[in-house]
């Protein structure tokens, strides 16, 4: 068989559950409001999946968009990576439901957990698949569902039509952990990257891990460590909600990925002015910001869409790209740059040629 090059990206499609949700609206079950949220972190909006509904259900109507853009059926997909953080059950990983729900059983689906920077390391994994010769039309998914750890219980509080807030006490249950629950969003993007000989794929890439700063973000509850996993007191002690130091994320955040980014480009030759995209994980608007002052990136080669979604960990990257590829932005071509940074913690960027 011949050797192909690398890869492109033939089709992309997103998906976002339900209404989005205001941050005045998050005012009504816990203490917060649209100024904060907005000033700290650039978010207006965010959707959540309703009850019942998981990661690999969001990722289904976002592959159905995505293979749809590409004009392929479904058949045609011969490798499922699935990347979530809060995947439908604890095992097994949401890509086999997914692949199923496309009607691909025997499809191999790899489940990937490296949280808000799994589409860095979905890259890797892609590329080599590809030039290996393992498989030539693969769908990426990230997909989350964090609805389900957010610190409130009573969510029809939140409905437009409803009449009440949650009480004092409920409040009060919830404010511990405003700081994490106000950042996140539902949401699911998928990619379809096929091998070809035209010059296109991945032109670089850096990727670390330090499981020191695993305590950053975190789940404490629910883990294998102990028996049962599961705990009546993980519930009463909120240990099922992340627990997030959200300063030293933050500080790691601004000084990891400039000092990335100059490295790979250092690396591969590239100087920054050539590149066309810097297409960045959206946890804070903030921290882009200070990426793109580091780097001396104009706001325009950086796009955002924090304001409409929030962080969807997993989702965001793909989600970005689909939007920018439908809006016309992103062309065979382009040099674009990834970055990102995860729970984990995971970070790194790699540059693409589109
Ligand atoms: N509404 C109103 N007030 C709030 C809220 C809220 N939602 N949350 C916190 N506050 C208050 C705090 O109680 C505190 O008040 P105090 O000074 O009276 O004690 C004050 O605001 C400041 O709180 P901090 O938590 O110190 O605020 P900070 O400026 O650090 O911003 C934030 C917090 C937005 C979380 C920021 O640290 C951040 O974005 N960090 C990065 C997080 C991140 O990237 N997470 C995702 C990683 S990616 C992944 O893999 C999932």
């Amino acid at each position: 068989m011949e050797r192909m090059l690398g890869f492109e990206i033939i089709g992309t499609g997103h998906y976002v559950p339900g209404r989005p949700v205001s941050n005045n609206e998050l005012a009504r079950v816990m203490d917060t409001n649209d100024e904060w949220i907005f000033q700290r972190s650039g978010i207006r909006q965010r959707h959540y999946a309703p009850e019942g509904v998981g990661a690999s259900d969001l990722a289904l109507e976002a592959s159905r968009r995505a293979i749809e853009a590409a004009r392929i059926k479904p058949r045609d997909i011969d490798y499922i990576v699935f990347a979530t953080m809060t995947p439908d059950y604890v095992f097994p990983g949401s890509g086999a439901l997914l692949g199923h729900k496309l009607g691909l059983n025997g499809t191999p689906a790899l489940d990937i957990r490296q949280q808000c920077a799994a589409m860095l390391f979905g890259l890797q994994v892609i590329d080599g698949l590809i030039k290996s010769g393992a498989a030539r039309t693969i769908l990426f998914v990230g997909a989350e569902a964090h609805a389900g750890f957010m610190p409130w219980e009573d969510w029809g509080a939140l409905d437009p039509g409803a009449t009440h807030e949650a009480t004092p006490e409920q409040k009060h249950r919830a404010n511990k952990h405003r700081s994490l629950a106000v950042l996140f969003g539902d949401g699911a993007g998928a990619l379809v990257f096929r091998a070809t000989d035209r010059d296109a794929g991945l032109r670089g890439m850096k990727l670390y891990t330090d499981g020191g700063a695993a305590k950053w973000l975190y789940v404490e509850g629910g883990g294998f460590r102990t028996r049962p996993y599961w705990k009546h007191s993980d519930y009463d002690e909120q240990r099922y909600i992340p627990t997030m130091d959200g300063r030293e994320l933050f500080k790691f955040a601004v000084t990891k990925l400039p000092e990335t980014a100059r490295a790979l480009c250092k690396e591969t030759g590239t100087p920054i002015e050539k590149i066309d995209w810097f297409l960045a994980h959206q946890a804070n608007a903030r921290i882009n910001d200070y990426v793109r002052e580091q780097l001396g990136v104009s706001r325009a080669k950086l796009p955002s869409n924090i304001d409409r979604f929030g962080n969807t960990s997993a989702g965001t990257l793909p989600i970005l790209i689909d939007e920018q590829t439908r809006a016309g932005g992103l062309r065979a071509g382009d040099l674009c740059m990834l970055l990102a940074l995860g729970a984990g913690v995971h970070w790194g960027c790699a540059l693409v040629r589109w």
